[in-house]
Parts: C-alpha cells; sequence; structure tokens
C-alpha cells in the first residue's frame, strides 16, 4: 500500500490496496492518512453497497437513510439502510437519488447538528464525459491565509448552521420556509474551529447560505461573514476531482469544504456514499 500526495498537504492517493479485503493494519493507514491529509482517494474500488457500507463503518456509526414517509413494504426491500445515492437518472418518472444534476454551493456535511459528522464516503459508479466535478477546499489553509486581526475578531465568534436547506439550496421535507438568516434552524459552532483528532485549527463555516452569526446584529453577520468566505476557497488551496467510475473518496468534514459543478440532465451520474456520524 502507497500514499501517494496529489496536492502538497491536503489530498493524497492511497493505491495497492483492495477495499474489499483490507486488514485492520490498512485500514489503520488508510484512517491516519485521511486525518493527515483530509482527503483520501482510491480508484478502482467496484464495491457493492454492502463492502461499500462495510468500509464506512470502520469510520464510526452510520447515518441512516431518510425513510420519509416511505411506506412498510416498500422499506422491506430497501437492503442497505446506510448507503444513499445521488444521481440526476430517473427511473419509472422518480429520481433515483438526491442532488439531481444541480450545482452544489461549497460546503460541508451536516454541520447543522450538534455533534457534526467526521468522515463523508463516496463511490462513483457512472460518471458523465463532463461536468459534476467536485472541488475541496482546505480549511486549515483558509485559516491560515487570513490576516492576524480578521482572525482575532471571529475566533471568539459563533456561526448558526441552517438546517432547512439541502446542499443545492432545497428546503428539506418538515421545514417551513423563512426568510431571514436570524431564523434558521440549526446548530452553532465555533469559526475557528479545534480538530477534537488532531487538534489542529481550521475554519469550519458549514455553508454560506443563511449562516447567521449570533452574536452580532445580522448586517454586520452578512459582511463579516462574505469576508470570511473570501479566504474559504482561495485557488491554491482548492483541488479539483475530475470523477473516473469506481473512485473512492473519503473526506474530512471537520478538515475541508467540497462543492460540485452541475452537469447536463441528458448524461449520467450516479454515485453511491454513506454518511459516518460522530462517535
Ligand atoms: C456529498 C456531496 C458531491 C458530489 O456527497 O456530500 O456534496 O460530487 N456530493 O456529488
Ligand atoms: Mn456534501
Amino acid at each position: 500500500m502507497h500514499t501517494n500526495p496529489v496536492t502538497s498537504n491536503f489530498v493524497a492517493d492511497i493505491t495497492g490496496v483492495d477495499i474489499k479485503s483490507l486488514t485492520d493494519e490498512e485500514f489503520d493507514e488508510i484512517y491516519q492518512t485521511w486525518l493527515t491529509f483530509g482527503v483520501v482517494r482510491i480508484r478502482d474500488q467496484q464495491l457493492n453497497e454492502d463492502e461499500l457500507q462495510a468500509f464506512s463503518a470502520r469510520f464510526g456509526p452510520l447515518e441512516k437513510i431518510p425513510l420519509g414517509r416511505l411506506p412498510e413494504s416498500e422499506r422491506a426491500k430497501i437492503k442497505n439502510l446506510y448507503v444513499t445515492q445521488l444521481s440526476n437518472i430517473i427511473v419509472d418518472g422518480k429520481p433515483i437519488g438526491g442532488l439531481g444534476n444541480a450545482e452544489a454551493n461549497w460546503h460541508s456535511d451536516m454541520t447543522y447538528v450538534d455533534n457534526p459528522p467526521p468522515a463523508s464516503v463516496l463511490l462513483s459508479i457512472e460518471i458523465p464525459d463532463e461536468g459534476g466535478d467536485t472541488y475541496f477546499a482546505d480549511q486549515i489553509a483558509a485559516l491560515e491565509a487570513m490576516p492576524e486581526e480578521l482572525i482575532s475578531r471571529v475566533e471568539t465568534l459563533t456561526i448558526k448552521h441552517d438546517a432547512a436547506h439541502t446542499s443545492i439550496g432545497k428546503l428539506r421535507p418538515g421545514f417551513e420556509p423563512f426568510d431571514d438568516p436570524r431564523h434558521a434552524p440549526g446548530a452553532e459552532h465555533s469559526i475557528v474551529r479545534t480538530h477534537p483528532e488532531t487538534g489542529k485549527p481550521a475554519l469550519y463555516l458549514g455553508r454560506r447560505e443563511w449562516a447567521y452569526i449570533p452574536e452580532i446584529a445580522l448586517d454586520a453577520s452578512e459582511s463579516l461573514l462574505d469576508e470570511i468566505w473570501s479566504y474559504a476557497a482561495l485557488p491554491e488551496n482548492v483541488w479539483q476531482q475530475k470523477w473516473q467510475p469506481f473512485d473512492l473518496i473519503i473526506w474530512d468534514n471537520r478538515r475541508v469544504l467540497h462543492r460540485r459543478d452541475d452537469f447536463d440532465q441528458n448524461s449520467r451520474r450516479l454515485m453511491k456514499r454513506c454518511q459516518v456520524l460522530s462517535k
């Protein structure tokens, strides 16, 4: 097994490993590399849902897929309760996965809960020729890029992270619409957050839309958030993933932001993912 840095400090490829027959030592090495870098890519992993779920569960407890109003008879047909699909593919008039072909702005996953998730695990199955690239931005580097004076203004402040909207800006089922970020429901976290496992400070922004800094007035919050966000994804701290089928990427939501390009609805994109929850 080899670790090959893709960017100098926050993305690594791991080669020479088969996730289907992973030893504990190999998993420990993947885990350490993931903590060190924040984004790990392992190519050519043709995993089925059982295998993806088993691998992801080594990182921690997994988030159950939202079953919503699905009738009991339909629920029984779902084999892997911890694997979701992201896709624009429509079968029998129904999308087979989330997010469609839409662009997703910079975010990290589920930051709107009190104990936000560490890892997200994403496996590509079908990939369009063009579009649908995913980008990652290192939030340790983002913090380091900020002027000292700005850091000292924000390091005692928090952000309230909106729980009501998805990463493509749609209202989630069960939430009432609102038009004032102060009314957004969601958890509060320090803007500069110490990583619980590495001890390293990083910016922790969640997403820009509907964010609010509750210690200050709305106008001040809007302009301060814009100022902080101007450092969040500087080109030198961003890496672009051009997917091939069966790329497996594990990222650390406490360390990086991610976003994804839109793509042509006439092409097909299918991803499978597991959401690791905090222990
Ligand atoms: C995610 C996500 C990006 C993509 O899985 O959390 O934002 O490339 N997906 O589809
Ligand atoms: Mn996401």
